[in-house]
């Protein structure tokens, strides 16, 4: 498995590079993720190139036997080159033209950015594809943000003559005869910024369809540019998997677009002190969805602590290896760093990295990334391309209806989608059933049930592939704020939710929002089995429905407050066999979920492990059958397991049967055989390793 991540030698005198080789020999990295910031140095001027540096360190850590991940350097821009060309610089979005900022800069429409780019990324790959140590392409850098320029706005109007022929398309997508934005031209339409499209309370979309097609746009302009980039380097490396690092939840641009354009997902997880165990794989199981399911890379993570959150608290003894770990169970090829050596100076000095600036061998983190270095090198090669555990259960996550809230005003500041998301997950997690994140469309039909957070923007595409699931005989959960518009966010028109009234069996009427500490107690029926520990205080938070059952759906819980006390808070539509429809008219608390998850889940073959809270378990399973489970204790508590498992524990070697302890952040890796599998799909976009 590679083992390394992000090296900046560029920061040191090159008598720093051969004490770092040691040291990484020392620490059984095996691969440095080189040249993600470099721009400036590799090209000092127009048309002039010089990679004699990056030779230098091509060759210094060809020499120690290290693989190389090889970065684009497209992440940051020259400062010449801001200067010269003002066009690669961007504009904000209350309309202030970036002089030469930070990093992550460039105006992705920019002429200049996209041929520099392009010839820098090709001369990268004519320079150096013949590496032999050389095993995937990092295009950029975590592309993140937007630009508000001319320019893009040029670009834009091209994008929406394309999209809608004629501006009385876009005038009907938009709704604007709303506050009198109808136009009668494309040149009318500028980009939705502060300067224009934002109400002047609550920086709210004024029309949010039209900002809805400006982050489209601008993230199929950042994805031309990743395209380019790789079709350059494709010119000269015909094989070598190219990527870019991306951010879990990241709002800007919706990953699941960029699912046939990289050969492999990476990514870089960075968890707070505070983040959940929930929260982290969530992130990496989105990841790999965005990815087919198939291992991705853990490009970065921090071995110690960040800089750059409000409280950059130290990942505890042994926690950083229980994190890799983890990434490892839910889908992760390798294990990355940001960064090998620490910057001894700029916005990054308290960053956290395998070498400090003593420079040496004796930190508490240099022994844990050595003692996690021994340990994969030991015992990757029986993981590496091996398979997640395909989930019982299917999540949607869907970008569009996440920024389709985002954008909206009302019904709620506090409804935030991610978290409404976690919330169904969280439980999930709790009782490790097999989950895989996936995006709106499906497909869903290997799936036992379907949950559907928050689902705003529901268009045909979208409504058509769930109700061929439910159909099929699948179980499908709603939430409020789900089936409410189109995919240009005008409110479907008709008792909601719209698209799927009839499967749904119920008329949501009116829409409460509760202020932030209300909730409105939620009483079950009998008939919702209550697992062991249930307790009675269910009851539902931020918005509440006021719905109406039709005859013959199912009311399963019922408001037991205000002035819609006694109406259905939780309804079921049977449809096909144990099919049918759940409605969650509120967003419950931890109590409501798990009665709601109890409901779904009845009669379906999804089963969760019982076990004690903290450890999780997952499984990955080999092309030849072998069952790989991991099970993960993210607390600092040891923990006693009982398991309906025997096998040998691959860290230990020790045999496993029916018990199992966990030290404190513990993992177990517990190998047994099964029936053989039938899937052997792997050859493309498989993670490299150090064996080539
Ligand atoms: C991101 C970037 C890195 C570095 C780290 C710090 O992941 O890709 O260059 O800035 O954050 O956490
Ligand atoms: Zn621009």
């Amino acid at each position: 498995m590679l083992y390394g991540g992000d090296y900046n030698p560029e920061q040191w005198p090159e008598d720093v590079w051969a004490r770092d080789m040691e040291l990484f020999q020392q620490a059984h990295i095996n691969s440095v993720t080189l040249n993600v910031f470099s721009w400036a140095t590799l090209q000092p001027a127009d048309g002039v190139y010089d990679f004699s540096r990056l030779d230098r360190i091509v060759k210094t850590v060809t020499d120690a036997g290290l693989t190389i991940v090889l970065a684009t350097s497209t992440g940051a821009l020259p400062p010449w080159m801001s200067l010269q060309h003002p066009d690669v610089n961007r504009v904000d979005e209350q309309g202030r033209k970036m002089r030469h900022r930070e990093r992550h800069n460039a105006c992705i429409n920019s002429p200049t950015y996209r041929r520099e780019s392009v010839a820098l990324a090709s001369r990268l790959a004519q320079r150096y594809a013949h590496e032999q140590n050389l095993v995937a392409w990092h295009v950029s850098n975590e592309y993140g943000g937007f630009c508000w320029c001319d320019n893009c706005a040029e670009r834009f109007r091209d994008w929406l003559r394309s999209r809608y022929g004629a501006v009385d398309a876009v005038n009907d997508a938009w709704n604007t005869a709303f506050w009198s934005h109808t136009y009668h031209s494309f040149d009318e339409i500028f980009p939705p910024s502060q300067l224009g499209d934002t109400t002047s309370w609550g920086n709210k979309s004024v029309l949010p369809g039209y900002s809805l097609d400006y982050r489209r746009f601008y993230g199929a302009s950042v994805l031309d540019s990743y395209r380019e980039e790789k079709a350059a380097i494709r010119k000269f490396d015909p094989q070598r998997p190219v990527t870019t690092n991306m951010m879990g939840t990241f709002p800007d641009y919706d990953y699941f677009a960029w699912s046939d354009d990289l050969d492999i997902v990476s990514w870089d997880s960075y968890p707070a002190h505070d983040t959940t165990a929930a929260q982290v794989n969530l992130r990496h199981d989105l990841m790999r969805a965005v990815g087919g399911q198939r291992p991705f890379m853990l490009m970065e993570q921090t071995p110690s602590r960040q800089n750059w959150q409000p409280y950059n608290s130290l990942k505890r003894p042994g926690q950083m290896r229980q994190q890799s770990w983890q990434a490892i169970a839910r889908g992760a090829d390798t294990v990355q760093f940001f960064q090998l050596r620490q910057s001894r100076a700029g916005c990054e000095k308290f960053h956290g990295a395998v070498v400090g600036t003593d420079g040496g061998n004796r930190t508490r983190t240099f022994r844990e990334v050595a003692e996690l270095g021994e340990e994969l090198a030991r015992v990757s090669p029986r993981i590496h391309g091996s398979r997640v555990e395909r989930g019982g259960v299917a999540l949607i996550f869907d970008w569009a209806s996440r920024w389709g809230i985002d954008f909206s005003a009302g019904p709620s500041r506090s409804l935030d989608y991610v978290r409404e998301v976690e919330r169904w997950y969280a439980e999930l997690h709790r009782r490790n059933v097999p989950v895989d994140l996936v995006p709106a469309t499906g497909p869903f039909d290997e799936y036992a049930a379907v949950i559907a957070p928050c689902l705003y923007l529901m268009p045909d595409e979208v409504s058509h592939a769930l109700r061929a699931y439910v159909e099929g005989g699948g179980r499908l959960l709603l939430t409020s704020m789900s089936g409410l518009a189109d995919e240009h966010d005008r409110l479907h028109l008709g008792e909601a939710p719209v698209p799927l009234r009839d499967f749904a069996g119920v008329w949501v009427e009116e829409t409460d929002a509760l202020p932030p500490t209300t909730i409105v107690p939620v009483v079950f029926d009998d008939s919702v089995a209550a697992d062991e520990d249930a307790d009675d205080d269910a009851a539902g938070t931020v918005l509440c429905d006021v719905v109406h059952a039709d005859e013959g759906t199912q009311v399963l819980a019922r408001y037991a407050g205000e002035y819609y006390a006694g109406t259905p808070a939780l309804t079921f539509r049977s449809s096909r066999a144990n099919g049918g429809v759940f409605y969650a008219a509120t967003f419950p608390n931890d109590a409501g979920v798990r009665r709601t998850v109890d409901a779904l889940l009845d009669g379906t073959t999804a089963r969760g492990v019982d076990l004690p809270v903290g450890v999780e378990l997952s499984r990955r399973v080999t092309d030849e059958g072998t069952v790989l489970t991991f099970l993960v204790n993210t607390t600092d508590r040891p923990q006693h397991l009982r398991l309906d498992l025997s096998g040998t524990d691959l860290l230990t070697l020790s045999a496993i049967n029916a018990e199992l302890s966990l030290a404190p952040f513990g993992v177990a890796i517990v190998e047994t055989t099964d029936e053989p599998s039938a899937s052997s799909e792997v050859a493309h976009g498989s993670v490299p390793t150090v064996a080539h």
